[in-house]
């Protein structure tokens, strides 16, 4: 199912910003909104890749906006805000997806390797959703945040301890945000995607691990990233208009209870 799914122009004149969008699920999302109607300024690390990406995403003569920058790097979130700020008067979607994951024992956790997760996977998402806040005040009509967090931001995974931790944080965050802006029509809402077949997925898993994560998994099958981009699609179109502060699994009934596989 692809975002056709949806009224064509559901996001016509709508600015949605969206980190991690060179590959992935942050490129599901990046050409779900664009298939919409959306604007789009799209960020990544991997700046050549975004932009061959970007210039797929142009519909009807709207421009997509790509940014580089390290989102790890203390300080990248708020020039990323203001260079998108400088292509658009007001970003009215925010998607924080860029994210990465590594499983170490903990041993060989160090505080090098977690201050830089820490600030890709939880800091960059807190002072963009900052920035974010304080714009969307500023014009007085609302917004919609969607987290990109976790099912490990819920649940633990065997060595996974700092990335559960930024995942959880991520979690903690959208409740508070939800709850302290609600009543200026900011929606905060994050996605709990749980195995998703991109690079990252590619990255991590061993043959093992993937053969074992199925079994796990009630529908048989890992998400595709149309998937999680449907959920984003629908939390921020004006069908979700009353639904803030919510986690939305995309897992396949993964987190529904004991499972045994079959
Ligand atoms: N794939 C999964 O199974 C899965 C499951 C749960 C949650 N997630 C979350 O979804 C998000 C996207 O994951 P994905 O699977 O699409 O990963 P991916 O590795 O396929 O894509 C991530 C994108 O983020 C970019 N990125 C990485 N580090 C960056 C940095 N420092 N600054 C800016 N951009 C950076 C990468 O270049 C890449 O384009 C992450 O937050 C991840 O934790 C993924």
């Amino acid at each position: 199912m692809n975002a056709h799914t949806f009224e064509k122009d559901l996001f016509r004149g709508k600015v949605v910003l969206v980190t991690g969008a060179a590959g992935g699920i942050g490129a599901g999302i990046a050409k779900a909104f664009a298939d919409l109607g959306a604007q789009l300024v799209v960020q990544d690390i991997d700046f050549e890749k975004l932009q061959r990406g970007a210039n797929r995403l142009v519909r009807d003569g709207h421009r997509v906006t790509a940014i580089g920058g390290d989102l790890s790097i203390r300080g990248t979130a708020d020039t990323v805000f203001d260079q998108a700020l400088l292509a658009h008067d007001r970003i009215d979607i925010l998607i924080n997806n860029a994210g990465r994951s590594w499983g170490i024992t903990t041993d060989a956790i160090s505080p090098e390797r977690t201050d830089e997760l820490m600030e890709l996977n939880f800091n960059s998402v807190l002072w963009l959703s900052k920035r974010f806040i304080a714009e969307a005040r500023k014009h007085g009509e609302g917004g919609s945040i969607i987290q990109v967090s976790s099912t490990a931001g819920v649940t633990g995974f065997e060595r996974r301890a700092v990335y559960c931790a930024t995942k959880f944080g991520v979690v903690g965050l959208t409740k508070v945000l939800a709850l302290d802006h609600a009543r200026e029509n900011i929606r905060v809402n994050a996605l709990l995607p749980h195995v998703v077949e991109t690079e990252m997925f590619r990255t991590v898993a061993s043959p093992q691990d993937a053969a074992n994560w199925r079994t796990g998994i009630p529908m048989g099958r890992f998400a595709q990233v149309e998937d999680v981009a449907n959920l984003a699609i629908f939390l921020c179109s004006p069908a979700a208009s009353y639904l803030t502060g919510g986690l939305y699994p995309v897992d396949g009934g993964a987190m529904a209870g004991s499972f045994g596989g079959n």
